[in-house]
C-alpha cells in the first residue's frame, strides 16, 4: 500500500538501465523498503516491498553508474544532480561558530529582504529531510513589514475571544482533565502571552512577530509528523545566518492557529494542518557581543 502525504498516494517506480549496472549491490542495501534484490549478477525490483516505493530516491542517489532512475511522488530523472565536492563542504568548525553566534533576533533595522536571498534560504531549506517523501511541509511567506503586521493583528483580534478558555474559573475547572504541566503552562504562561499580545496590539506595537521585515510560517499537512515543518525551518534560520541575516522562531501562533479557520482560509493554509513554526527574518539592529554557553535538559549515555 503506498504512503499518502498530501501531494500524492502513489508509490513511485523505478527504472533500471541493466546494461551499466555491475550489481554492486548498494541500491539493494540502502533501500529500506526491500524494493531491489540481486538475482545472481541482475538487479530485480521486490513485488512484494514493505510498503511499495515512496520516492526517497536513496538508490539512484546512491547507485555510481546511474544506472536507477525514480519516476513519481514528485521525482524524476532531472532531480538528481551532481553532488558537490566533497572538498566544497563546510568544515565542523565553520558551521559550529555559525551556530553559537546565532541569537534569537527580535529587534530588526528597518530594511526589506531582497527575494534573492529570499530564493537562497528557502533553495537551503528544501534540502532538509521529511518524514516521507516528498515533504508535507507548506511555506507561507510574508514579505515586508505591513503584511507581518497584518498577520499579527489579525491573529491577536483572533485570539482574544479565546482567552475565556484560560480563565482562571476555566483553569479550575479543566484542572482534573488537564496534565500538571499543561495546567502549569496554561496559567503561567498562556494567560500572561495573552495579555501581553492584547497590550502590544493596542499600543501599537507587535510582541508577536516583532515587526520583521519577513516571516516564514513552516506549516506541515494532516499527514505529516508533527516534527517535520521544524526542521526546514532551522534550516532556514541557519540559511538566514549564514547570508548575515538575524531570526527568531515563533512557536506560539500554530497550537492557537490550528483552531483559527477563517485566519488559515485567509493565508491559505490547508484546513487540516496541525503544526507549524514561524521564522522571522530580517536585518539585526543589534550585534551581539557574548556567545551564550547552553545545556540539555539531561544528558543520558546507555
Ligand atoms: C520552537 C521554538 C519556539 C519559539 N517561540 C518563540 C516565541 O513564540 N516568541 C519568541 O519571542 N521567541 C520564541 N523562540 C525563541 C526562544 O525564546 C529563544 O530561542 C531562546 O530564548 C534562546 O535564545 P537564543 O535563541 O538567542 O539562544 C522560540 C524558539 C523555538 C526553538
Ligand atoms: S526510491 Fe527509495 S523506496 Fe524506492 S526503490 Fe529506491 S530506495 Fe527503495
Ligand atoms: S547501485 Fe547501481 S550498479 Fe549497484 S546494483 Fe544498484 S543499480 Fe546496479
Amino acid at each position: 500500500m503506498p504512503i499518502p502525504t498530501s501531494r500524492t498516494a502513489e508509490n513511485a517506480h523505478i527504472i533500471i538501465d541493466q546494461d551499466s549496472c555491475n550489481a554492486c549491490g548498494a541500491c539493494v542495501e540502502v533501500c529500506k523498503d526491500f524494493g531491489l534484490y540481486l538475482d545472481g549478477e541482475i538487479l530485480k525490483i521486490n513485488p512484494e516491498p514493505v510498503f511499495g516505493c515512496f520516492g526517497c530516491g536513496q538508490c539512484a542517489a546512491v547507485c555510481p553508474n546511474g544506472s536507477i532512475i525514480v519516476e513519481g511522488r514528485t521525482l524524476s530523472a532531472e532531480d538528481f544532480i551532481k553532488q558537490p565536492s566533497r572538498g566544497s563542504r563546510t568544515t565542523y568548525d565553520y558551521l559550529y561558530r555559525l551556530m553559537l553566534s546565532r541569537r534569537s533576533v527580535r529587534d530588526f533595522k528597518e530594511k526589506d529582504i531582497e527575494q534573492s536571498m529570499i530564493d537562497e534560504i528557502l533553495r537551503a531549506a528544501v534540502t532538509s529531510p521529511m518524514g516521507i517523501p516528498p515533504s508535507d511541509t507548506g511555506v507561507q511567506i510574508f514579505k515586508g513589514k505591513n503584511k507581518v503586521r497584518e498577520f499579527s493583528y489579525e491573529f491577536i483580534d483572533a485570539l482574544k475571544p479565546m482567552k475565556r478558555y484560560f480563565s482562571p474559573f476555566m483553569l479550575i475547572l479543566m484542572r482534573p482533565f488537564l496534565k500538571k504541566e499543561d495546567y502549569i503552562l496554561s496559567k503561567q504562561f498562556v494567560v500572561p502571552l495573552i495579555d501581553v499580545l492584547l497590550k502590544s496590539k493596542a499600543e501599537g506595537k507587535n510582541h508577536l512577530l516583532y515587526d520583521a521585515p519577513l516571516a516564514m510560517y513552516f506549516y506541515n499537512s494532516g499527514f505529516a509528523d508533527p516534527a517535520d515543518p521544524i526542521i526546514p525551518a532551522t534550516y532556514a534560520m541557519l540559511a538566514a545566518e549564514s547570508l548575515g541575516l538575524g531570526t527568531c522562531m515563533i512557536g506560539s501562533i500554530a497550537p492557537f492557529l490550528k483552531h483559527m479557520k477563517a485566519l488559515k482560509k485567509k493565508y491559505r493554509i490547508p484546513k487540516a494542518s496541525r503544526d507549524g513554526v514561524f521564522l522571522i527574518i530580517g536585518h539585526p539592529k543589534y550585534k551581539y557581543a557574548k556567545a551564550i554557553k547552553r545545556t540539555f535538559a539531561k544528558l543520558d549515555y546507555y
